[in-house]
């Protein structure tokens, strides 16, 4: 083990949680740096299941430090609801615990404004999971944001709260929807900074001291790679840079002292919210909803779903520098008669080989299948290469050829244990 930067590799919900808790088993600490609560991380441990939305997957194993960096942005209402929920279910969150004193505070206004904004592009909405994600980006880019350093002192929220609301309620109020209170934001807001206060600390100097003491770091990817903010579907993409960059600027983690980028990617290609997806297949969509499989987990929306697409795969492993890939939902493809891979786009009688920039050109374009004969026989099972079927077998090489990548971990079911090396 070293220092890891784990990145989903498609449209987010990968199983990112799943491979963290994994991975997590030789790790010192876990970070997230990018990304809030539109993040949903399943964990299953036996048959508990855990949904992460701000605090990494690695909190659920005991002695282990875990980090959320300074690119993250964090709703501090939801924070502690999450940590009263991991409370209650006898995970500890305590000194194993730290929040940057440099990450931005979502405020109901990003929220509302996030809402507003998508009521006003209509049939062109992004189909954001409403948390307030791009509103608070947006104010930190603007240089109007409010940290966390200036969130746990009370005077200094209380005067940047009122400049900040009167600005906001003047908009809403001309939108035709109600101003936000003043005293109420207040005081949610002062009990939840008093309760997240023994946490917040200076994580930069934090890591620094992790990595002089040789400890194992992984950095938990939130979203996926065609949801980043440069290198996604934009404008369908979130407000954070995804993409493994996104683990440095988000933590303060020097590049020089990564050692390894690894992906996640399902066994066939799933997106949530609006935006291309050339291999979006409604068939498959049905099968997998039918077995009540692939609904979100932060919004319970159902997700859309389509063959692995590895154009996409393929141009996530260029913009990462991955050069291993934990494969998820194997088991998902058990009953299919035949599978397919895209290897290759075409629109207009060009040939594309990495996902195009232009939307105008990705919406139009169309897959190029391969097809491959399915195995029709349970995986769940299954612990080691050489008891896969013989059609499993040929369907991950044609998967590691197309991607561009080697396959290490090979996962067959949500729990712990239904995983292997490979
Ligand atoms: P994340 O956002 O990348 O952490 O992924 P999500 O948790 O949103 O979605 C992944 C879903 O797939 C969750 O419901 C997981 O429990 C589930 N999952 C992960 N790996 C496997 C697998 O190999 N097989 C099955 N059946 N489910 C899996
Ligand atoms: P994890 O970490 C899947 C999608 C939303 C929407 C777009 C913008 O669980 O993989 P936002 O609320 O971020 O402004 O929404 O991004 N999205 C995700 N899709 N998994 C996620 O996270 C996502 N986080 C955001 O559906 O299309
Ligand atoms: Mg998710």
């Amino acid at each position: 083990m070293a220092n890891i930067i784990l990145v989903g590799a498609q449209w987010g919900d990968e199983g990112k949680g799943k491979i963290i808790d994994v991975l997590t088993e030789k790790s010192d600490v876990i970070v997230r740096t990018q990304g809030g609560s539109n993040a949903g991380h399943t964990v299953f441990i036996g048959t508990q299941k855990y949904v992460l939305h701000l605090i990494p997957s690695g909190i659920l194993h005991p002695n282990k430090i875990c980090v959320i960096g300074n690119g993250v942005v964090i709703d501090p209402l939801s924070l502690v609801k999450e940590i009263d929920g991991l409370l209650a279910m006898n995970i500890i969150v305590d000194n194993n615990f730290y929040i940057s004193q440099t990450a931005h505070v979502v405020m109901p206004w990003h929220k509302q404004l996030d809402v507003l904004k998508e009521m006003k592009k209509g049939d062109n909405k992004i189909g954001t999971t409403k948390n307030g994600i791009g509103p608070t980006y947006s104010e930190k880019a603007d240089r109007t944001g409010i940290r966390f350093i200036d969130f746990i002192k009370p005077e200094r929220f209380k005067k940047l709260l009122k400049e900040r609301l009167d600005e906001h309620n003047k908009v809403f109020v001309e939108n035709g929807m109600e101003a936000l209170d003043f005293n109420t934001i207040l005081e949610q807001y002062s009990v939840a900074a008093q309760k997240l206060k023994p946490f917040v600390t200076d994580t930069v100097l934090l890591l620094h001291k992790a990595r002089k003491a040789k400890k194992n770091i992984l950095f938990e990817g939130a979203q996926g790679t065609f949801l980043d903010i440069d290198h996604g579907t934009y404008p369908f993409v979130t407000s954070s840079n995804t993409t493994a960059g996104g683990a440095c600027t988000g933590s303060g983690f020097p590049p020089t002292a990564i050692d390894k980028v690894m992906a996640v990617a399902k066994a066939y290609s799933t997106r949530v919210g609006s935006g291309p997806m050339p291999s979006e297949n409604a068939e498959i969509a049905d099968f997998l909803h039918g077995l009540g499989r692939e609904f979100g987990a932060t919004t319970g929306r159902p997700r859309r779903c389509g063959w692995h697409d590895a154009v996409a795969t393929r141009t996530a492993v260029m913009i990462n520098g991955i050069t291993e890939m934990a494969l998820t939902n194997l088991d998902g493809l058990d009953e299919m008669e035949n599978i397919k891979i895209c290897v290759a786009y075409e629109c207009d009688g060009t040939r594309y080989d990495y996902l195009p920039a232009d939307l105008e050109i990705l919406e139009r374009c169309k897959p190029v299948y391969e097809t491959f004969p399915g195995w029709k026989t349970p995986t769940s099972k299954v612990r080691s290469w050489n008891e896969l079927p013989e059609n499993t077998k040929q369907y991950l090489k044609a998967l590691e050829k197309y991607c561009e990548v080697k396959i290490t971990i090979l996962s067959v079911g949500p729990a712990r244990d239904e995983t292997f090396n490979v």
